[in-house]
């Protein structure tokens, strides 16, 4: 098979693709790839293994000819790829969700969500402020008011979709004694009885937690579902956290609403167009952003490598892969 690799990944996974006569090729650029350069590099491929910065869509996959069979996506969320154009020519899409990843993604909500709440980012900011060293900085000893923010414990924690990384998140929140309210499309009662969760309508969710976490995929039916109109319904100095994707949040709305004081704050790894931050959201001080690395845990990287290879070198001996975004193809698959 002729294999695209769109960047190169970490550790040492894609030597396993070099068997069997595939011709691998890995973009020279430690960059993601300009459309333009995609269009260059797809032609002719079998299956390209693409990252969530790669733009994946029917135009492209035409673009790659009648071969192209596969697109191993390096992420859990595929919202970069069409799969409906993918299926459509029966391509089949694979993506790598795993303990590992989601364990990486809760742990980077609960750094953020400690972080906000005691304000770590901005002590580090104030502890090394300028005039440090003369005496003329911040720091000069403990004060009594000095960074005060919530105690975690015996707080509501809001999580909007509860699947394997809302859930992760959820059962951390059992050692700080939070109450932990869920909205998914309907209640989960056996999760609730495991877990010790409640389900909440989002308005019931929204007005009672102090921090509202986000772990919804990027849908149409998602994009933009935190706005003016739900920000509004959140509570008095709570905390949006969003580990999920950027564009599930309405950025600009949320700045105002900081701005506003009704938050006391967010906690943001993903951005509405990543990597484009708008000079307002940068500049407001109670907001902590992070550059999309809630799964960069060597472990969770370390698996999503090994993933997205093996399901490259299955469909390349006619296997099933593990992770079928759209199992429905698989029949009528390209060959
Ligand atoms: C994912 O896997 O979807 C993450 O956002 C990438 O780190």
């Amino acid at each position: 098979m002729k294999i695209l690799v769109t960047r190169k990944i970490p550790g040492n996974h894609l030597e396993k693709l070099n068997v069997n006569g595939n011709e691998v090729s890995v973009s020279e650029f430690d960059r993601p790839l300009t459309a333009a350069e995609l269009v260059e590099k797809v032609k002719g491929m079998d299956a390209i293994l693409s990252l969530l910065t790669d733009r994946i869509d029917g135009d492209l996959m035409d673009v790659a000819g009648p071969q192209l069979k596969m697109i191993s996506n390096y992420a859990v969320g595929f919202d970069n790829v069409d799969v409906k154009a993918a299926s459509d020519r029966g391509i089949v899409v694979t993506n790598t969700p795993s303990d590992e990843v989601n364990e990486a993604v809760a742990e980077h909500t609960w750094a953020l969500l400690m972080a906000l709440a005691r304000r770590v980012v901005e002590s580090d900011e104030f502890v090394r402020q300028e005039g440090y060293f003369t005496g003329k900085g911040g720091y000069k000893g403990w004060e009594p008011d000095l960074f005060i923010g919530p105690s975690v414990k015996g707080r509501t924690l809001g999580i909007i979709g509860l699947g394997r990384i809302g859930s992760m998140v959820a059962t951390r929140a059992k050692g700080y004694n939070m109450t932990v309210l869920y909205n998914k499309h309907e209640p989960d009662p056996k999760a609730e009885v495991e877990m010790g969760i409640k389900f909440a309508s989002m308005d019931e969710l929204l007005s009672q937690s102090d921090f509202v976490s986000l772990h919804v995929p990027l849908t149409e039916q998602t994009r933009g579902m935190i706005n003016k109109e739900t920000l509004a319904k959140m509570k008095q100095g709570s905390y949006l956290i969003n580990t999920a994707r950027g564009p599930v949040v309405d950025e600009s709305d949320l700045i105002e609403v900081l701005k506003s004081g009704k938050l006391a704050g967010a906690g943001l790894d993903v951005f509405e167009s990543e990597p484009q931050i708008s000079s307002e959201l940068i500049a407001i001080p109670n907001v902590i952003m992070t550059p999309h690395i809630a799964s960069a845990t060597w472990e969770a990287r370390n698996k999503m490598g090994e993933q997205a290879v093996s399901q490259i070198l299955a469909l390349a001996t006619d296997q099933k892969p593990e992770n079928l975004v759209n199992s429905e193809v698989w029949e009528k698959r390209r060959k």
